[in-house]
């Protein structure tokens, strides 16, 4: 049925513009769903509807209905003429109504046939909900816009043997046996809400339950729903809600306002996890760990988006977003607090790095590519295509320059007022902002600029130095390349701290100036920004100490002061960029066939290994090499297949120099909870001595991958994925023997095996051909073609490549379209690609174009073939 009504292009190809918003015309001041849950379900609504002040009386209801069998529509207990109704691709109008009136629907839907995991859907042995961002109006007729909120009271029953668990919003207020083997359960919700907020879940799960008491004294029940046998991996996240629940009392005085809190783990999920109202519904990937099935990443991410969605529950339930392009308003707030949690929780400065490293690995290349687009977009067709890094990450950087600029405690302020002008109602980036400016007092408006202007700025330092007036003369200007759409770019208010270092490495005090807001802090608000400083000698300035503003510096500083910055400087940020800086001139020039630039890079990482910081964590970051995706950027033109290789000189020319210090690391075995740190060091010594082509470190590497601590197995399982050893296949087909049965630990087999340096196109049908392979699982399609095309450039940067993925994007568009456009951007990059792959791949592109089914995926394929 879905893939049916998906073949004719339909109306959802029309823009949906920003500017076009207008309130509805009806509001929903309640609603009663009855479900009657089966294979078959059968979905009840009774409405309570009204006219809103200042519209048009005439004015048609619209409904949302999407594939939707509807069989019955009654106003006020009448059965509605079809005169009266006006069908259109997505829904209906229904004419001719009263100012107020009760509107009851019935609908027959399919949870076992629906494969976009939209709406009402199957995962394993429960059947769930994904209603965000239109999936509600997959369940029943609506008012599908986050605007309408409404008081939801939800009846479910369903065979007890097949479901014995029945779950919905809010609080259970009745349940009971119906007879004929039937139960229902009744849940109502207190608070007012949006239906992409709205979860039920049935199935036959197992509970486990712990409770947290409120600073106000108030017991929740914390209650996970996962699979029959999973009980035993929920502590860690069960944990991280825990801390999370009691961080946002103590940093934002907000306390839980329901009396429990669900989170259920579905296997089959599109993205990460939900924040419907107290009952969170999650990817098992990120709440199902034990350190024998989990890494210390999986851990650090599950510790994160536990704490996201909590969050949610007053940036997103509490106030919600008055439209779709407001997205960031919840989605960069809530990034930026759960980044500050875990900041707090696992350490501020390793923690800044990751998120920098990813901005820079996800979100630059949205922004320089065919897709970018401001935080607050303009227009769209797909509204999914839109949890982009751009919404989520650069929306949390704005967030952060906020914070910075107004301080700690009047950020505090200002979103307690936000939260209470706004409670129950849904607000604007605007809210947002004046709220931030009244508490503070600051003129925020130049901030908004952020929000409407796609692109990254880059940010230019130019130095002089006059020995005869004794004055550093330093000069910034900002520039922001034209992007799809936005030719012309404003300069943007950017917070610069700013460090001058002395011929000793130590710290020199900024001078007055109009544009220094705190001790080491510059608003640069124009074009460009001059700063004299007095001193009898030159300074090295150190700028954009902890990432203040998500800008692109390009300076001229020469190695030897990038060394001084990367062994010198106590910021650890700036230490990893100085770092990445020397890391991406080695590859540059590796790229020329010059390998004399080597040596600067390779002196500083082995004065760093002979004196690392004492977070071996942040060891491990600074010796790490770049991240291919952030590599790529460098370049206004990569001819792929050079890059692979330059990278892979570079990192046996780290690995050489290195080779004292990893082989230590390498040895170690630790295992206990507290040590991720030297884990991480640990791996890292393995992913680079497994280059260097001696059996004795692969055989070391071999071992480690029986270990059983999954940081180190699935860490020396990755480094040897990186050779061609007979070690590697030993180690693989053994850890796909042990796990096998594990579907999260067989994802990460199919992801290192998808990534591996060997694995060329034809490998990689086999692995498309597994007998553990499913087309319908996102999680298992994202570790086999995601992988792929992400990670293995070698193979995927072919002409085969390029088709096989284009065939598996086809594919997959059918079942489940939102997924398949989510996957797409590998294949959108031609653009910056040398000949003959930029051609290859817009072919690819091109040929997908043709035989594409979805909205979803032709906004994506279309806005790089344009
Ligand atoms: N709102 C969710 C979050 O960020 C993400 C989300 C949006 C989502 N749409 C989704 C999750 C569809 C799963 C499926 O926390
Ligand atoms: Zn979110």
């Amino acid at each position: 049925m879905a893939d049916e009504a998906r073949q004719v292009p339909t109306a959802t190809d029309t823009r949906i513009l920003r500017s076009d918003y207008r309130p509805p015309d009806y509001d929903i001041d309640a609603i009663e769903l009855d479900v009657r849950i089966d294979t078959e379900t059968e979905v009840r609504a009774r409405l309570q509807v009204r006219r809103c002040e200042g519209a048009d009386p005439e004015a048609p209801l619209w409904l949302d209905a999407r594939e939707l069998d509807l069989r019955a529509l009654e106003v006020d207990g009448e059965a509605v003429s079809e005169a009266r109704i006006r069908h259109e691709a997505e829904g209906f109008y229904v004419e001719q109504l009263p100012e107020r009136f009760e509107l009851t629907t019935r609908c027959i839907i399919k949870p076992e046939a629906n494969t976009a995991l939209e709406g009402f859907y199957a995962s394993g042995p429960m059947y769930c909900t994904q209603c965000e961002a239109h999936g509600f109006s997959r369940i029943t007729p609506y008012i599908d816009r986050p605007d309408v909120l409404a008081r939801f009271r939800v009846r479910l029953s369903a065979e007890r043997v097949r479901f014995p668990l029945l779950l919905a919003n809010g609080d259970c207020v009745e349940r009971g046996e119906e007879g004929e083997g039937l139960h229902f359960a009744v849940w109502e919700d207190p608070f007012a809400k949006p239906c992409y907020l709205f979860a039920m879940v049935a199935g036959d799960l197992a509970v486990v339950r712990d409770s947290y008491r409120t600073s106000e004294g108030r017991d929740i029940a914390l209650e996970f729903y996962v699979d029959h046998g999973n009980e035993g991996l929920v502590d860690h996240a069960m944990g991280a809600l825990k801390r999370a629940m009691r961080w946002d009392e103590e940093t934002f005085g907000l306390a839980y306002d329901l009396d429990t809190y669900m989170v259920v783990a579905a296997r089959a999920f599109n993205m990460g996890a939900m924040e419907n109202k107290g009952l969170n519904i999650f990817n098992s990937a990120l709440v199902l760990a034990s350190p024998e099935t989990a890494t210390d990443a999986t851990f650090d991410a599950i510790t994160a988006v536990i704490a996201h969605e909590y969050f949610h529950n007053y940036t997103g339930n509490r106030v919600t977003c008055r439209d779709w392009f407001q997205l960031s308003l919840k989605e960069g707030l809530t990034v930026f607090r759960d980044q500050r949690f875990s900041e707090d929780v696992l350490g501020a400065e390793v923690q800044r790095i990751d998120q920098v490293r990813m901005l820079r690995a996800m979100q630059f290349p949205e922004d320089a590519g065919p897709t970018a687009h401001p935080v607050r977009p303009e227009a769209y067709k797909e509204v999914n295509n839109f949890y982009t890094a751009t919404v989520y990450e650069k929306g949390a950087e704005i967030v952060r320059m906020l914070h910075t600029c107004i301080g700690e405690e009047a950020f505090r302020e200002g979103l307690r007022r936000y939260l209470s002008v706004h409670d129950g109602t849904a607000a604007t980036i605007e809210d947002f902002v004046n709220a931030l400016a009244e508490a503070s007092g600051v003129d925020l408006t130049p901030f908004l600029a952020w929000y409407g202007q796609a692109g990254t700025p880059r940010l230019s330092l130019t130095r002089e130095w006059d020995a005869e007036a004794g004055c550093m003369r330093l000069r910034f200007s900002q520039h922001t390349p034209a992007t799809p759409g936005q030719a012309n770019k404003k300069p943007l208010p950017i917070p610069l701290r700013l460090r001058l270092l002395d011929g000793a490495g130590e710290p020199v005090a900024l001078p007055e100036h109009p544009a220094r807001i705190g001790e080491d802090m510059l608003l640069m608000e124009a074009d460009t920004l001059t700063l004299d400083v007095p001193s009898d000698q030159p300074l090295l300035p150190v700028p954009l100490l902890g990432f203040s503003a998500p800008v692109i510096v390009e300076s001229d500083f020469n190695a030897l002061e990038l060394q001084r910055i990367a062994v010198q400087e106590r910021d650890a940020f700036a230490r990893w960029d100085a770092l990445q800086q020397m890391q991406a001139r080695a590859h540059a020039a590796l790229m020329r066939d010059d390998g004399t630039v080597l040596e600067p890079l390779l002196n500083t990482l082995q004065r760093i290994a002979a004196n690392p910081p004492e977070d071996e964590a942040l060891t491990a970051q600074l010796l790490a090499a770049p991240r291919s995706a952030w590599l790529w950027e460098q370049y206004p033109r990569v001819d792929p297949q050079r890059f692979v290789e330059a990278l892979e000189q570079q990192k046996l020319a780290i690995a050489r120099a290195l080779c004292g210090p990893l082989s230590v690391w390498a040895q170690r075995q630790p295992v206990g909870d507290e040590q991720a740190g030297e884990r991480a060091l640990t791996v890292l010594a393995l992913d680079y001595l497994v280059l260097i082509d001696a059996d004795s470190t692969r055989a070391l590497a071999r071992q480690r991958t029986e270990a059983t601590n999954m940081t180190l197995s699935l860490g020396a399982l990755t480094a040897l994925s990186q050779t061609h050893s007979s070690d590697l296949a030993v180690a693989s087909a053994s850890f796909y023997e042990r796990w096998r049965s594990q579907p999260l630990v067989l994802d990460r087999w199919f992801a290192v095996s998808a990534a591996a340096r060997h694995t060329d196109v034809e490998a990689l049908r086999g692995l498309l051909a597994h007998e553990d392979f499913d087309w319908q699982n996102p999680n298992r399609m994202r570790a086999v073609a995601g992988s792929f095309a992400r990670e293995n450039l070698a193979h995927f940067h072919t002409e085969a490549g390029y088709t096989l993925f284009a065939e598996v994007l086809e594919r997959l568009d059918g079942s489940n379209p939102q997924l398949a456009a989510r996957m797409s951007r590998p294949l959108l990059g031609f653009a910056r690609l040398e000949a003959p792959w930029a051609d290859w791949q817009r072919e690819a592109a091109a040929t997908l174009r043709t035989k594409t089914r979805s909205v979803h995926l032709r906004e994506m394929l279309d806005a790089a073939l344009d």
